[in-house]
Order: structure tokens, then C-alpha cells, then sequence
């Protein structure tokens, strides 16, 4: 090998085996699967058309990113405001049907799947009826916006043949795949305890956003808007930064949190609603009007784990999930996992002993080393593991995987029972919040109950 192209990636390749190799202690580089090697030689006639309903801020992300995907074409799109129309026809670079109107698209005999990226009051009502009108949906986490929202969305699924994805994207990475292989390996032993951690610490990262300048109800249809929320006058700034109020948005919670949530539920393998939620907070650093918290803090019940999860919009700290078991901590953040070993026993007598009368703390002392010592150069070495990858896009592979199942009707990674599970974490969350009281998922009545 030229060694001008031997590169950091080839070198961390090299010194610790490919990718997916068997345990190993060392670093590796993870490389996104060649996913689009199939797709390159889709045929014709397995071309997707898809229309995107809701071309915002992320709207506008997954529309970008789908057009680049082999096999795949948008042919309409659906937004009550009309600058985002001009936005679509930018993006998709060549004329596509536009409208105010999301069920002109779900009429529409050319178009095969939606793609949904409405505020999340609207996620219900638009999954609802495109699945009663045939198409394939990918919705925008989180998937619903109240627990019986959810309920709707996972019976009009049952009940139809149609894919459904929901978009917590992390579950399509790499990242996250290897830290689920090496938690089903059992390397932290017996899980005890997760925390799941995130703050930000800007106007922007607390969704004070700002509206587009032009934006007035003669270019945005304000009352289909607000939908099943309460009556209001035209306000650009609920528009922009729906995020702050409980009528449109989930907060923290449904913000951030079902990421790491989404992360959790693909990591464990587990596919349920927490069994308790406990959750304190406030409005601490953004007094803008807004009533949802900025800072939400969340003690959980899986199975018999607990979760711990710290929100913050007032103090910035890196997005980390850790996983602790009784043989050592399996600590995810962004594009890297790291498994750090613990023996899990004393290398040292008991400082217990401290406590001891000096002849009796000697030979408690000369009996521990003469029992435990390693032989010399036998010492344990701890093992270490980290998988690190780029930092790439991980909507790319989800959408992917959605646009596959479209095509081959396999499953999806994240369907709408694995959503509705996700997004339950996240109002039970906020019912705790607004109650001041611990809530407990009841799946007989589909209801969220406060408990003692
Ligand atoms: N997966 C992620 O990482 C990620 C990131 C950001 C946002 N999101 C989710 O994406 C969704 C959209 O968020 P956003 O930030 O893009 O919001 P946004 O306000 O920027 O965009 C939403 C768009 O939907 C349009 N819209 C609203 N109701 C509509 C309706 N009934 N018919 C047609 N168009 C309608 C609005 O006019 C607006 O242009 C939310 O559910 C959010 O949680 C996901």
C-alpha cells in the first residue's frame, strides 16, 4: 500500500480487524453497510413515487436526502405554506405537483408512499388517512402526539397491509447496531441501570426559531394549521417554534428524548412502554411564553431496570446513553461505542480494614495478598472495546430501509408498535411533568393513570 493512502481509517482498520469483526479489545472504524449497492440496479418497474406532506425544516432534510436514493422519485408535494412549495421545486430540481391540500396527494393513483413531516398535532390525522388510502407512510417521529393518537395510528396499521416507518433515525446506524451486538453478547454482564443524557444551550438548539419574514395567512392556511388545536389569531411565532407549546408539540421528551428512547428500544431489543414514569422540571432559562419544560428530568421502570433521563435546554451536555451492568459500562454517544470493562471485585484488601486493631488488621492484610494476589505478570488487564464511525447521515439508511420494505414488503426497522412505544415514554413523561405525579401505562384502557 502507497503510504500516503494509508489513511487514519485504513491504519484503525488494520491495527484492530474489520469492522463486525468477533470481540476484540481495541478501536475500530464502523463504515455505514454499502446500502445502496442493490439499489443501484432497480429496475423500472420497482421505481417509488412518493409525495412529501410538510416541507419544513425537516421536511425539506428527508426530501433532500430521499430524491438522492436509487429508485426513488417525488412527484408531489404537500405543505400549507406556499414558500415551501417554491422549496420543494428547489430541491427536487424539476417540476413537481404542489398544494395546500395533503389529500390531493393521498387521491393521487402515481404516488406510492408519504412521506409525513408535519408538527407533531398533525402526525395522527395524516398517517390515518393515508394508510385508509393505500399508500405506504414514513411518519416523522415522535408518532403521535397524545397516547390515543398513538392508538389510532397502530390500529389503522394493524388493520391495513401497508409499510409504516417512523423516522428516530438512530435505529438505522451502524453505531447503534454494533452497541446492540455487543449488549446481546452479554460484555456488561447483568444490566442494571441506563441513563440517557442531552442538553443544548442556544436560542436555536430551544427552538426560538425565526419565522420566514413573508409568512402571513394570505401564504399560509392558519387554520387547517391549527387543526385540532384551540382557536388563535395568526401567529408566526407558534408557527416557527411550535415546539415551546403542549397544543402542537411533545416537548423535550417528544423533541429529544425518543431519540435516545428509539436508541434504547433497538439497543435492548425491546419493543414496550415504560411501566412508571416519574418526572420533574420546570422553565428555568427560556421564559418566552412557552409551557413546556426546558429542563425535564425523567426516572423510568423497564421490565425491572430502571432509566434515567436528564433534558436540558439550560445547560449544554453531550447526547450519551449508558448502559451499566455488573461486568462494566457500554457508553454510546453520537458516532462512537465504547465498552469499558469492570472486574467487578476488590484489587486491594478492604479498606474496611482501617477499622481494625494494627495485629489483626496485619494478618487480615497478609491473608487477602496471600489469597488474591496475581501471579507476577499474570496481572488482569481490563478490556476495552470502541467502535467509532464517521459521522454520517443516519436518515439516509432509514429512509432506505423504509423505501426497501416498500418495495420488497418486509418489515421496517421501526414500525408503528415500536413508535407508539417510543412516543408512550414521552407523554407519560409529560403527563408526569404536568401532574406532579408518577404515571403508570395501562394497556387495558390505553390510558395513562397517575399513581401513588
Ligand atoms: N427525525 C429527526 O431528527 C427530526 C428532526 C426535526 C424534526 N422532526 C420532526 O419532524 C416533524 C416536522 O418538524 P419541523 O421542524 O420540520 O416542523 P416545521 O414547522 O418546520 O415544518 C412543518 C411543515 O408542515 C406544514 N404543515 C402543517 N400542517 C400541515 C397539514 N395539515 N398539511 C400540510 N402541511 C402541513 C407546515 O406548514 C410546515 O411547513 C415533527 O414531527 C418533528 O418532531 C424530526
Amino acid at each position: 500500500m502507497n503510504k500516503a493512502n494509508f489513511s487514519r481509517r485504513a491504519f484503525l482498520r488494520a491495527s484492530a480487524g474489520a469492522a463486525g469483526a468477533s470481540l476484540v479489545a481495541g478501536s475500530t472504524l464502523l463504515e455505514p453497510a454499502p446500502l445502496f449497492a442493490a439499489g443501484q440496479t432497480v429496475a423500472p418497474s420497482d421505481r417509488i413515487r412518493f409525495g412529501i406532506v410538510g416541507v419544513g425544516m425537516e421536511g425539506s432534510g428527508l426530501l433532500t436526502t430521499a430524491v438522492q436514493l436509487p429508485g426513488v422519485e417525488c412527484v408531489a408535494a404537500a405543505d400549507l405554506y406556499d414558500g415551501r412549495h417554491d422549496l420543494a421545486k428547489e430541491i427536487v430540481g424539476r417540476p413537481i405537483r404542489t398544494t395546500r391540500r395533503y389529500k390531493e396527494l393521498l387521491d393521487a393513483k402515481d404516488i406510492d408512499a408519504i412521506i409525513v413531516a408535519v408538527p407533531d398535532h398533525w402526525h395522527k390525522q395524516v398517517v390515518v388517512d393515508a394508510i385508509a388510502a393505500g399508500k405506504d407512510v414514513y411518519c416523522e417521529k415522535p408518532m403521535s402526539h397524545s397516547a390515543a393518537d398513538g392508538m389510532a395510528m397502530v390500529a389503522a396499521q394493524k388493520k391495513s397491509d401497508r409499510i409504516v416507518q417512523i423516522g428516530a433515525q438512530r435505529t438505522s446506524s451502524v453505531v447503534s447496531a454494533k452497541a446492540k451486538d455487543l449488549l446481546a453478547q452479554g460484555v456488561i454482564g447483568d444490566l442494571n441501570l441506563v441513563e440517557m443524557t442531552f442538553g443544548r444551550n442556544d436560542p436555536t438548539g430551544a427552538w426560538e426559531y425565526p419565522p420566514p419574514p413573508d409568512l402571513s395567512p394570505a401564504n399560509l392556511d392558519w387554520d387547517t394549521w391549527l387543526g385540532t388545536a384551540p382557536k388563535k389569531a395568526f401567529d408566526p411565532y407558534a408557527f416557527a417554534r411550535w415546539r415551546c407549546w403542549r397544543e402542537y408539540g411533545t416537548g423535550v421528551a417528544g423533541d429529544l428524548m425518543v431519540h435516545l428512547i428509539s436508541g434504547m428500544q433497538f439497543v435492548m431489543g425491546i419493543n414496550e412502554a415504560p411501566r412508571q414514569a416519574s418526572a420533574m422540571g420546570g422553565i428555568y432559562r427560556w421564559k418566552d411564553g412557552r409551557n413546556m419544560p426546558d429542563v425535564h428530568t425523567v426516572l423510568f421502570q423497564y421490565g425491572e431496570i430502571p432509566v434515567y433521563v436528564r433534558l436540558s435546554l439550560g445547560c449544554a451536555t453531550p447526547e450519551v446513553t449508558t448502559f451499566m451492568g455488573s461486568k462494566g459500562t457500554l457508553e454510546y454517544r453520537g458516532s462512537s461505542v465504547k465498552f469499558s470493562a469492570q472486574q467487578g471485585v476488590d484489587v486491594s484488601p478492604s479498606y474496611y480494614s482501617g477499622s481494625f486493631p494494627a495485629k489483626m488488621r496485619k494478618e487480615y492484610e497478609q491473608a487477602w495478598h496471600a489469597e488474591h494476589d496475581p501471579v507476577p505478570g499474570k496481572e488482569t488487564v481490563d478490556q476495552g472495546i470502541s467502535y467509532t464511525s464517521d459521522d454520517y447521515d443516519d436518515l439516509k439508511p432509514h429512509l432506505w430501509n423504509f423505501f426497501q420494505s416498500v418495495r420488497s414488503r418486509k418489515p421496517v426497522v421501526q414500525d408503528a408498535v415500536f413508535g407508539h412505544h417510543a412516543a408512550l415514554a414521552c407523554h407519560m413523561a409529560n403527563e408526569s411533568y404536568f401532574r406532579k405525579s408518577r404515571v403508570a401505562w395501562d394497556e387495558a384502557t390505553g390510558e395513562i393513570k397517575s399513581i401513588s
